[in-house]
């Protein structure tokens, strides 16, 4: 995934002066800007389209199929209606993300549907300008499963894959700063393989810390800030948020994907779709059989 256009629909060249307290302040330059700096570190490149025009949203998608690895479109009042932007998503074929920049679930009956939302990988919404590069994040984080699907067969079984996909994530997103899995041993969760500063934690109890209560509670838990959470086992004084992943196997949960960063309120339902599919991946042909441990 090196180059991802994103699309803004109808009537979205007027932010700024558009029912700011709605769509915000920022004018559609302004939010560009913002989705091209804080995306800076991802190291991707950004094609940015505007138009009022559905043929020409259309056209702009059809040229992409041959340009970038994947699409995040505001497709605007579009998204409730065009059947012709929906078949042109599907035709083209690229990883599609659905942003908005307001919750359309919260506001008239009409914006609750969407006709887009079928033929893309997931929608976000309600994020304010946040919403593009929460999209931007999705289609890296689908790249990275893609691509950890893609070798799966070829690693030397589940101890290699456990081990790979801590590497692929922890090295595609710089807001991980301490990336691990632990495995369900009995009554305990043993620390499997991390990247980061290297954590007193390498056996926790079930039902102890955020990571026990994420087994405890069959769960993803994701703590925006951990030092309002009495729950939180300290790491590193560094560490500011929390998510962490379920990963099963047959139904039952034989461990979970944990990462820490040092940046507050770093996780949201975004990382949670990528990474319960990766922690999906890591549940198939899952055998503990394979499993070496460093200690
Ligand atoms: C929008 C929501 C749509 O319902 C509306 O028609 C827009 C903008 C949003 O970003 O919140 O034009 O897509």
């Amino acid at each position: 995934m090196n180059r991802i256009l994103i699309i803004h629909g109808p009537n979205l060249n007027l932010l700024g002066s558009r029912e700011p307290e709605i769509y915000g302040c920022d004018t559609l330059d302004e939010v560009n800007t913002y989705i091209r700096n804080t995306t800076a570190e991802y190291g991707v490149d950004l094609d940015f389209f505007q138009s009022n025009h559905e043929g020409a949203v259309i056209d702009r998608l059809h040229a992409a199929r041959t340009e970038v690895n994947g699409v995040v479109i505001n497709p605007a009042a579009f998204t409730h209606y065009s059947l012709a932007l929906r078949d042109a998503i599907a035709a083209v074929g690229l990883p599609t993300v659905e942003v908005h920049l307001s919750d359309i679930h919260q506001r008239e009956d009409f914006r609750r549907v969407s006709v887009i939302e079928p033929v893309c990988l997931l929608q976000i919404a309600g994020h304010r300008k946040d919403s593009y590069v929460y999209g931007v994040e999705a289609l890296l984080g689908h790249a990275v499963v893609e691509q950890f699907a893609g070798e799966a067969a070829s690693l030397a079984g589940t101890d290699a894959r456990l081990r790979r996909a801590v590497q692929l994530l922890h090295e595609r997103f710089p807001k991980f700063d301490w990336t691990g899995i632990y495995l369900l041993e009995g009554e305990e969760l043993r620390l499997h393989n991390f990247i980061g500063a290297p954590s007193p934690h390498t056996r926790i109890p079930v039902g102890q810390g955020i990571c026990g209560a994420a087994v405890a509670e069959e769960a993803t838990i994701i703590v925006p800030d951990v030092n309002a959470d009495p729950r939180y086992l300290a790491c590193s004084v560094e560490t500011r948020s929390e998510i962490v992943v379920p990963i099963y196997s047959e139904d039952r949960i034989v461990g979970e994907i944990d990462i820490d960063s040092h940046r507050p309120d770093a996780f949201h339902e975004h990382d949670r779709w990528y990474l319960e599919r990766m922690a999906d991946q890591l549940g198939r042909h899952f055998n503990f059989e394979e499993i070496v441990w460093d200690d």
